[in-house]
């Protein structure tokens, strides 16, 4: 039999017990045998991250999940400080840099803005797609392989339908991960 792929969720929450959706997701996922949570704010609150131990994490994993809510367009600061010393240069990318090739990507998100929002015409100004291209690229420069993002929106004002939903739609990817996966040209 082959065994259950190794599953790493990155969370980055700065504020995880106000959280109407990353914590009910993080919660779900870690009941799920081959998932490990990994709260980054818990482990590091004073942003000193323990690179070796994040290394090995991610050398263990199959898919690396990628879990935060959306602020100023972005990442919360220290998931970007985590990708800043973590993908290091021969380890991640660059000569030698082989650690996370073939791995998979995926991006799970959620923004305060609606779909609505994130339209032309909106108050966003640009689809959501548009604020992806700089992790999109991180993940590919690092030989890893970029799944269609798995976004919530309208995360305040969404009704607990659709946040059981999109819980049930991840928790199902999850457990049937790696028959979803998508080539995404990498
Ligand atoms: C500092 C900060 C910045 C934010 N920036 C954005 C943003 O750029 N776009 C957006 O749609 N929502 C933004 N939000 C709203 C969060 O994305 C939203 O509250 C979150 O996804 C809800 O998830 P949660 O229930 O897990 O906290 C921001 C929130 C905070 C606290």
């Amino acid at each position: 039999m082959t065994p259950a792929p190794n599953i790493l969720v990155v969370l980055a929450h700065a504020s995880l017990q106000r959280s109407r959706i990353n914590r009910r997701l993080a919660l779900a996922a870690a009941m799920l045998p081959n998932v490990t949570v990994h709260d980054l704010y818990d482990a590091y609150p004073d942003f000193d991250i323990d690179i070796p131990r994040e290394q090995s994490l991610l050398e263990a994993a199959d898919l690396v999940v990628i879990q935060h809510p959306l602020q100023w367009y972005s990442v919360p600061s220290l998931l970007k400080e985590w990708f800043d010393v973590v993908l290091e240069h021969g380890w991640a990318y660059g000569e030698g840099g082989n650690a996370l090739t073939g791995k998979s990507y995926w991006l799970v998100t959620s923004t305060g803005g609606t779909h609505e929002t994130y339209q032309i015409e909106g108050v966003h100004q640009h689809p959501f797609s548009s604020f992806l291209p700089a992790q999109e690229q991180t993940a590919r420069l690092c030989g890893m392989t970029w799944q269609t993002p798995h976004v919530f929106h309208g995360a305040n004002q969404a009704d607990e339908t659709a946040v059981s939903r999109h819980i049930e739609t991840y928790i199902k990817q999850l457990q049937t991960y790696p028959h979803w996966l998508t080539n995404n040209g990498t």
